[in-house]
């Protein structure tokens, strides 16, 4: 990496508005605050004094609870607000809520919101950063970096790789980061999934697109099966779940095509015995845990980098 190099970004809204770089910077800072997870006293005093706000308008495990983790980790003081908690449930609308959670002066808000742009709707309306932590179907970035996370660990390196990326192409912001993200570090990344879940244009991203799953996966290094988004498919695009586990789940002849040294991921949460066979959700190629430690350290990453910590 160019040792003038600094990460300059005010904003985290996708993984579009990184270069290689950035991401990579993210990949070693994370990397160099992943031992912190495992001492015995779980906390640094570098982001001691910042203020940060997850507001989450949809369900989440994994993201909010890793971010507000990373948080304290760091020693930053964090605050939770979800929409049934806030006032947009009396009609406030998403700016006029930022708006005043702004004039408390957090120095970051972390926002999960249904609507695709939310994320860069509020960053120009705030003066604080604004960290997109999944809008719509558009971009999850803080997951496509904890995979790319994960791959890089797993395997030493990323370029070179093929990446196949299984199931509903269509409404996933993890797919599209996804795709995002490999591409820019040199990986080919090929997608399949029932023909209604593949959106034209996907090749603009970067991917390529198999017809079957079988074809997608033949020399992959890395699977990754993504959840079946019913909450954001507005018709049935399949004819049913046992027929997607049929036609499009993770089995172990799927993982036996890709070759011995395939690894198995999924963002979660898992629809079990529908997009994974549990006997591939819970084997020897599974990283997904790796995937749910490696995201506090990352999200350690982009607070620390994003913040400015000492
Ligand atoms: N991967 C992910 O975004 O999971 P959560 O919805 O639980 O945050």
């Amino acid at each position: 990496m160019d040792p003038e190099y600094r990460f300059s970004h005010k904003h985290l809204l996708g993984l579009a508005d990184l270069s290689a770089e950035d991401i990579q910077s993210v990949l070693q800072t994370a990397e160099s605050f992943k031992e912190i997870s495992s001492r015995a006293i779980k906390k640094v005093p570098t982001l001691r004094g910042k203020t940060i706000i997850n507001f989450f308008f949809e369900p989440s495990t994994r993201t909010r609870l890793s971010f507000e983790v990373a948080a304290k980790r760091m020693s930053a003081d964090t605050f939770n607000i979800s929409s049934s908690g806030s006032s947009t449930v009396k009609g406030e609308t998403l700016i006029d809520t930022a708006r005043n959670l702004a004039a408390m002066n957090p120095d970051c808000i972390i926002l999960r919101h249904p609507r695709s742009g939310s994320a860069r709707l509020l960053a120009d309306h705030i003066n604080a950063s604004v960290i997109n932590a999944g809008d719509g179907t558009h971009e999850h970035p803080s997951q496509g970096l904890l995979d790319l996370m994960t791959v890089q660990e797993a395997k030493g390196r990323i370029a070179g790789l093929k990446v196949a990326i299984i199931g509903d192409i269509a409404h996933s912001r993890v797919a599209h980061s996804d795709i995002i993200g490999f591409s820019k570090m040199g990986a080919s990344v090929t997608v399949s999934g029932p023909a209604t879940l593949i959106p034209p244009g996907i090749e603009e991203l970067g991917a390529t697109v198999s017809r079957t799953v079988l074809e997608a996966v033949e020399g992959a290094d890395v699977i990754m099966a993504l959840r079946i988004q019913k909450e954001r498919q507005q018709e049935a695009l399949f004819p049913s779940l046992r027929e997607y586990a049929k036609f499009f789940g993770i089995s172990p002849k799927v993982v036996d095509t890709a070759g011995p040294e395939a690894i198995v991921m999924h963002p979660g949460p898992i629809n079990r015995g529908v997009e994974l066979d549990p006997k591939i959700a819970d084997g020897s190629r599974s990283v997904i845990l790796e995937q749910v430690t490696n995201g506090v350290a990352v999200r350690m990453a982009l607070l620390y980098l994003i913040m400015g910590g000492d």
